[in-house]
């Protein structure tokens, strides 16, 4: 008996099998439309200095106080396992000076990376999770936060989704929420002892994060008090007037919800979420985002707008799987099974599969003695279309047989008819 010895770490996982198919169809769609939308890839490092993150995301959020995977390198630099990944690529563009031809502006950048938060374990929710994000950096312009939105949205109707909610609220600038704030604080006062541990923490610390618990008493308090969006200047307001009107006119269905207020102190003006109906529980979130147009200025670089967003891939994967949407429903994708009831190595076995991927179909072949019934199955449980099936008779007639694993049709057919029978089998030509 083997024993084990080591488990993974609480939280992480091994991605594999059928995972991975899912990823690369969703990574494969994301590229195709970041290209599309004109998005260029960075890759910044998976931990930085850990200011990179406090600074940003906010010293009293719960991320910073509780989930950061912080340590000292061997000189005692504080380090931090990025949670998220705006801040790291604000960094970059102040860093590398992306931003100092106007002819680049606005810098649209994406990433695909691991992230790290030390978060209770549950369904949807990881200590490692991998999200999918954008940002762009340099304008204000209420088209481009029309842009993020509907590229959000667009890869998730790409995917194949389609009970999607898409909630949009504006946070406002500095001046709309010190009056908010304020407001805010008059009307919570009386209830603070009706709070929990953490809303009573927040409402001194930073009474914005209260928007963020999810215990009933709370959010029953906060839904029945002021709301930001009821706080906007002309600015802002008109601001979010004309992003609505764009979304509106690109068909994008959307919700204002006065109560989104996303859980990182960086944002200003317009906030969204998307979330799926068909996810139940707090982790219905498949991707968020918004402007942050003080961040760029806070981390030293020029006074510019910005606005981006992030997705969760394993989340994404989870859920496909479970709507039974996805990466299958790429049609120009064939899997063929080579199953020999001779010897696997014998010249006219390999010249077939050679035939196959020259075209580009997806095959294995058994490596098992021969037990056709038994490689059937396991052809069939491993989700291959087709099985060529290669026995005496074959070699001797100079021919195949192909099994349909769909349909459960079978053909024997001359060796040099078989791809062209594959691509006719199953639509792709
Ligand atoms: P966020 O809402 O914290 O935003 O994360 C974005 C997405 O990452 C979530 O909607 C969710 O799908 C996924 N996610 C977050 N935490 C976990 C977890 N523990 N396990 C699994 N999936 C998770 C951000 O991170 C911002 N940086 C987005 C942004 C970009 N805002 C502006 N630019």
């Amino acid at each position: 008996m083997i024993s084990l010895v080591f488990n993974s770490p609480r939280g992480t996982s091994d991605i594999h099998g059928e995972d991975i198919k899912y990823r690369d169809f969703i990574i494969n769609t994301v590229r195709e439309l970041f290209g599309i939308f004109n998005f260029e890839e960075i890759i910044t490092p998976v931990f930085e200095h850990t200011g990179v993150f406090t600074r940003s995301i906010g010293e009293s959020t719960d991320i910073v106080q509780r989930e950061m995977y912080t340590f000292p390198d061997r000189k005692g630099r504080s380090l931090t396992l990025r949670p998220e990944g705006t801040a790291s690529v604000v960094r970059a563009a102040v860093e590398k000076k992306m931003l100092s031809s106007s002819g680049s502006l606005p810098l649209k950048l994406f990433y695909i990376g691991n992230m790290f938060r030390y978060e209770r374990p549950q369904k949807g929710r990881m200590r490692e999770f991998w999200q999918i994000g954008a940002e762009a950096l340099g304008s204000s312009h209420p088209l481009l936060d029309a842009e993020i939105i509907w590229l959000l949205n667009e890869i998730f109707l790409r995917l194949g989704f389609n009970n999607l909610e898409l909630n949009i609220n504006s946070m406002g600038c500095r001046k709309c929420r010190e009056s908010f704030l304020k407001r805010f604080k008059e009307y919570m006062d009386p209830s603070v002892n009706k709070l929990c541990k953490d809303c009573k923490r927040r409402f001194t610390e930073n009474p914005l994060r209260i928007f963020d618990c999810k215990v009933k008493e709370c959010r029953k308090i906060v839904s029945q008090g002021p709301k930001i969006s009821d706080f906007l200047c002309r600015e802002c307001k008109d601001h979010f007037e004309k992003v609505k009107t764009i979304l509106s006119e690109l068909s994008i269905k959307y919700t204002v919800s006065g109560e989104l207020v996303r859980g990182f102190d960086y944002y200003t003006g317009t906030i969204f979420e998307i979330n799926s109906r068909d996810l139940e529980s707090a982790q219905n979130a498949l991707g968020g985002g918004g402007r942050y147009d003080r961040l760029l200025a806070e981390f030293g670089g020029p006074d510019m707008p910005a606005i981006g967003f992030a997705m969760g891939l394993d989340r994404t994967v989870m859920l496909m799987k479970e709507l039974k949407i996805g990466y299958r429903l790429k049609k120009d994708v064939i899997r063929a099974y080579v199953i020999s009831i001779t010897d696997q190595s014998n010249p006219y076995c390999l010249n077939i599969l050679k035939d196959l991927r020259d075209a580009g179909i997806i095959c294995s072949i058994d490596y098992g003695k021969g037990n056709i019934g038994t490689e059937i199955k396991k052809a069939g449980e491993r989700d291959f279309d087709l099985a060529v099936i290669i026995g005496d008779e074959e070699i001797k007639s100079d021919s195949v047989t192909i099994k349909d694993l769909k349909e459960f049709k079978q053909y024997m057919i001359n060796r040099a008819e078989l791809v062209e029978k594959i691509m006719d089998l199953t639509g792709v030509k």
